[in-house]
């Protein structure tokens, strides 16, 4: 029996994850939004391509959570997106009250599921999530360090005119602008990115990461990014689902590691069929630490406005 993934949200984000994850046929999956047809529509024409791309996964629409029931995973994806202008953190008590009812309905269905949460404000949804579900912290990991990376790497390989495959990074902490690439873990075909590209260089290119989103949001001016974040969530599915022990960039709730408590930051973590196996701690050097440390503080201003309403 194959697998299944549940998808909720089927906007940009949700239904490409939902078309990336039915083409590797390891899982069935469910598409759930409020929208009455709308999932329904593009489950069906997913389905429809089966034959063409040779998937003889399932793929239904629905709006009734009754479907999702015993998901193996479920990814929230559902949410307000953006507009030009915004920050992530404007989104905050819309897509909370969102993750409340939402996360309700996943866990009374699939109690035992592991949650990818792809929302923003990241971080802080994924905390919320993590706080109504019941789950424990293996259970519930946020989407961010994955796409981050990935577009680090990208620019990385862009200036290099290498092969993204032979370029190594992190990027963690928070998904938001105080994200922090890790130079120390950055290599080139090996070789430690700061012994090819100067300095100044590199800052720029960092910055471009760091505003990696809001680049994509003004270009597109009606939703935010989906080719890349949807990349990023199948990559996290694959090591689920296929037990990969993959070590990713990812949202995870500390608790002391790194000297951060309580709070969900992104870190490399070792996914596999039971979620996060293992919190991998890497050496910061001390200017690294002092940025994850202030990309924890904006995570957890986020937690302490929520916690107030
Ligand atoms: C991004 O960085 C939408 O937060 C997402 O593109």
């Amino acid at each position: 029996m194959r697998k299944k993934v549940s998808i909720v949200g089927a906007g940009q984000v949700g239904a490409t994850t939902a078309q990336r994850i039915f083409e590797k046929q390891y899982a069935d999956v469910v598409l759930i939004d409020i929208v009455e047809g709308l999932p329904q529509g593009k489950a069906l024409d997913m389905l429809e391509s089966g034959p063409v791309v040779g998937s003889d996964a399932q793929v239904i629409g629905t709006n009734d959570y009754k479907d999702t029931a015993n998901s193996d995973i479920v990814v929230i994806t559902s949410g307000v997106a953006r507009k030009p202008g915004m920050s992530r953190d404007d989104l905050l008590f819309t897509n909370m009250k969102i993750m409340d009812s939402v996360t309700s309905e996943i866990v009374k269905y699939s109690p035992e599921t592991i949650i990818i949460v792809v929302t923003n404000p990241l971080d802080a949804m994924a905390q919320r999530v993590y706080q109504s579900s019941g789950l424990p912290r293996e259970k519930v990991i946020g989407q961010s360090g994955v796409l981050d990376t990935a577009r680090f790497r990208t620019f990385l390989a862009q200036e290099l005119n290498v092969s993204i495959r032979d370029i190594q990074a992190y990027v963690l902490g928070g998904h938001g602008d105080t994200m922090v690439p890790v130079l120390g873990y950055t290599t080139v075909g090996g070789v430690p990115v700061s012994e090819l590209i100067s300095e100044k260089r590199l800052g720029e290119i960092i910055k471009r990461t760091q505003d990696g989103g809001a680049e994509i949001v003004s270009l597109l001016k009606t939703g935010s990014a989906y080719y890349a974040p949807s990349a990023g969530v199948a990559e996290m599915v694959d090591s689920i689902i296929l037990n990969q022990h993959r070590i990713l960039p990812c949202a995870a709730y500390l608790t002391g590691e790194y000297g951060i408590n309580n709070l969900y930051v992104g870190v490399p973590v070792k996914i596999g069929s039971s979620g996060i196996e293992e919190i991998i701690q890497i050496n910061l050097s001390n200017e690294e630490q002092a940025m994850l440390n202030a990309s924890a503080d904006a995570v957890q201003e986020l937690i302490d406005v929520m916690s107030k309403q």
